[in-house]
């Protein structure tokens, strides 16, 4: 136990230490000191539902001691080896990945979390093809370190222009609430609105050149930049353009693995293979840093002969891998992946009846446990609550309510998303959605209609 008093973890904390994606300023973190199943408690003894999963990654929930104890074990029999040992978890993770992960992939990839694994992804692709250029679309987020930042569509990309990796060039996400190729025409059949991305996409890969493209890399469900769910036929249609252009086909599952949308892996919906998978956040539900790069055994045979320079010294940590194995376990004895499809149905539901009481929800969109609220100042022109890639007073006062009243989410600009562990009960739902409910007066009253 460190030895230290509650009272002395915020001041002593702000005091030394150095904060990610903050002005260091204006910092204001929740001094946490326990967690367990769906909440957490501050030192106060304050207690928060958890509608974010932490960072989207706590999937199981807070706290279960059978991961506990499988990561109490390894550090009891082997705490640490180097990434080139052959180990018990090492042995057991791979196989048990190679069940769950979709149709072909068979080899993976262990990194540190979701950034390197996309960079890995990246040089796989590179190296598979002989091929440089990487597409990915403007509606993102793949990562926060140079290459991965490179991926990234939204502002965090821009933000370190021009030093991030070159190569990248991004299209257009199937959007249907913001199309712009629909605005005049916003009730066009699925099956058209689909065909048009993809003629977009195509188009794309023409004007680049389909020789000089390696990959395309699309979160399966797009995260952060909107809960944007593919329409029917887009994924397939990509896997084709790749098929037919020489491209390989990476989806980031980053943030929709690991039984997020009520499949262990999102693509499965739709019955999609992709040449490359990274997956990281769910893979330990948050007990450890882990990510790991899912590949072929085409994909891997690239470096049969030829050696793969790249490597960090903690690819592979034993407590990870079986942090990683114990949460899988924890997954299939529990049966948290179909649970996702019932829970996920009645939260759908709880959103749905949200929208129709507040004016400033202009959609909601969700699949599985993975939501989101767009709020809107006016629902006919779907002018956005806050302007692209900002936020303002009235996000802030409407988070800052829900935190009052013990609901801990993440906003996004002008969208809210509800992403909670997938243990949750249809009543925890509930207490969540009814303080969204009383927050969601503070929104309202900036909206129009
Ligand atoms: C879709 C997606 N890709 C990549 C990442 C990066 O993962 P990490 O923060 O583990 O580097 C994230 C993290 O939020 C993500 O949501």
């Amino acid at each position: 136990m460190i030895e230290l008093d509650d009272l002395d973890i915020l001041p002593l904390s702000l005091e030394h230490n150095f904060w990610t994606w903050s002005a260091q300023k204006k910092v204001h973190p929740i001094p946490i000191k326990n967690a367990k199943g769906v909440y957490f408690w501050d030192i106060q003894g304050k207690r928060y539902l958890d509608f974010n999963s932490m960072v989207m990654n706590v999937n199981i929930g807070h706290g279960d001691e059978r991961v506990i104890e499988a990561m109490v074990d390894q550090i009891r029999e082997l705490p640490f080896a180097g990434p080139g040992m052959a180990t018990k978890p090492r042995a057991v993770l791979g196989k048990k990945l190679a069940e769950i992960t979709p149709r072909g992939l068979t080899k993976f990839l262990y990194t540190l979390g979701g950034a390197d694994a996309n960079e890995n992804a990246i040089k796989m692709a590179r190296a598979r093809t002989g091929k440089f250029k990487i597409l990915a679309r403007y509606r993102s987020y793949h990562g926060a370190t140079l290459g991965a930042a490179a991926l990234t569509g939204d502002p965090r990309r821009t933000a370190w222009e021009p030093m991030v990796m070159p190569g990248v060039v991004h299209f257009l996400d199937p959007y249907r609430y913001r199309s712009t190729f629909h605005r005049t025409n916003q009730q066009i059949p699925d099956a058209e609105f689909t065909l048009d991305y993809l003629n977009h996409l195509e188009e794309i890969i023409r004007f680049e050149d389909p020789n000089t493209i390696a990959g395309i890399l699309i979160e399966t469900v797009t995260g952060t930049n909107g809960v944007l769910v593919p329409p029917p036929g887009y994924l397939e249609g990509v896997r084709l353009l790749c098929d037919q252009y020489g491209i390989l086909m990476i989806c980031d599952e980053i943030m929709s693995g690991f039984g997020r949308t009520g499949e262990w892996f999102a693509v499965n919906h739709w019955l999609v293979s992709p040449d490359i998978m990274t997956m990281a956040k769910g893979l330990t539900s948050g007990y450890a840093p882990l990510g790991a790069v899912a590949m072929t055994e085409e994909v891997a045979s690239t470096f049969n002969e030829k050696v793969f320079e790249g490597g960090l010294t903690y690819n592979g940590h034993p407590v990870s891998l079986a942090a990683a194995i114990a949460v899988i376990k924890v997954m299939q004895e529990d049966k948290l992946v179909e649970k996702v499809g019932e829970t996920g149905k009645v939260m759908a539901d709880m959103l749905a009846e949200l929208a129709d009481h507040h004016p400033s929800i202009g959609e909601v969109r969700s699949i599985g446990l993975f939501g989101i609220l767009e709020l809107v100042k006016n629902r006919k022109i779907k002018e956005p609550l806050t302007p692209y890639g900002r936020s303002n007073s009235t996000m802030n006062a409407f988070r800052q309510k829900c935190l009052d009243q013990g609901l801990f989410l993440y906003t996004h600009w002008h969208t809210v998303l509800v992403i909670p562990p997938l243990i949750i009960t249809p009543d925890q739902l509930a207490e969540g959605v009814s303080i969204l409910d009383r927050a969601l007066e503070i929104t309202d009253q900036v909206a129009d209609l």
